[in-house]
């Protein structure tokens, strides 16, 4: 008879701890969780009055058309302005529409081979090159390799070259 305090003890001990954890936890979740699924409900709003960064890919076109209709019949048409520049919100307050600051330029080849450098895993259907053999079976003298070497022969706003004999 008297072992049986020893269980009593841990019995009270199991729920008190138990008791203690709840109210913690209690203390720690946050009062929207669960309020969807199992993630806080108020994210979801936080994430939506965040201020716009990005704007329609149209947008630029009100203010640099000629850029805008040369891109749009190349062959980037499909890749989006500010892929290569920047949010919108950078240069353009996108609800006053005054101006707010420089929009970056990237020269850089990198920009290039983040789409274009040749990858096993990309699709076949994307262009791709090897930097190496490629700019050596292009030009018949290889153009100075600075870090801005795809402008050289490329323009940004409607790249494509047509093959000429001999290539
Ligand atoms: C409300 C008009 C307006 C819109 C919209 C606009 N721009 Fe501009 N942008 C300007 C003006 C004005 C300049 C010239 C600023 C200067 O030379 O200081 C400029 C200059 C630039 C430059 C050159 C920056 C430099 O250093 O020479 C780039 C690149 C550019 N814009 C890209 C864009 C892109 C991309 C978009 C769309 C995402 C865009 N702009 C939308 C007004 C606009
Ligand atoms: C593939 C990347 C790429 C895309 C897409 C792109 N740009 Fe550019 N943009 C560049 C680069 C690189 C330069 C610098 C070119 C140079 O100096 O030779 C540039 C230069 C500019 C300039 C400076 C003036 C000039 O003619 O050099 C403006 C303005 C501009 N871009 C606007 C735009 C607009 C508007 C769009 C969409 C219609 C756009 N860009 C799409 C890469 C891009
Ligand atoms: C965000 C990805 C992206 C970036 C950055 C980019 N490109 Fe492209 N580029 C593409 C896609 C996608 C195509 C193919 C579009 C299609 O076929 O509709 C393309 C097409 C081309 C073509 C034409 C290929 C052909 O034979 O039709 C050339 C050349 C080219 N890009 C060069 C460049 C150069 C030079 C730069 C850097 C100034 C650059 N690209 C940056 C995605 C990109
Ligand atoms: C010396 C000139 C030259 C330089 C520098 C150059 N290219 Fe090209 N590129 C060409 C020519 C010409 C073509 C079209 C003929 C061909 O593919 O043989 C071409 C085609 C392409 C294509 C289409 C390939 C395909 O299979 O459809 C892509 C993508 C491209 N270049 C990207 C780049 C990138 C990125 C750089 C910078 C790392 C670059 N080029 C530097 C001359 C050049």
């Amino acid at each position: 008879m008297r072992h049986n305090r020893h269980y009593l003890r841990a019995l009270l001990l199991l729920l008190g701890g138990g008791a203690l954890l709840l109210l913690i936890r209690g203390f720690l979740i946050p009062k929207s969780f669960n309020e969807y699924g199992f993630y806080r409900g108020d994210n979801v709003e936080e994430q939506m009055n965040k201020p716009t960064r990005f704007a329609a890919k149209e947008a630029c076109a009100a203010c640099h058309e000629d850029i805008w209709k040369k891109h749009q019949k190349g062959s980037h048409a499909k890749v989006q302005c500010q892929n290569c520049h920047a949010p919108l919100s950078v240069h353009v307050n996108l609800e006053t529409g005054d101006f707010v600051d420089k929009m970056p330029i990237n020269k850089s080849s990198k920009l290039c081979l983040r789409c274009h450098l040749q990858l096993p895993s990309r699709p076949k259907t994307q262009p791709q090159i090897d930097v190496e053999t490629h700019i050596s079976r292009t030009a018949p003298t290889a153009p100075p390799r600075s870090d801005e070497v795809c402008l050289t022969c490329h323009t940004p706003h409607d790249p494509k070259i047509k093959r000429q004999h001999g290539m």
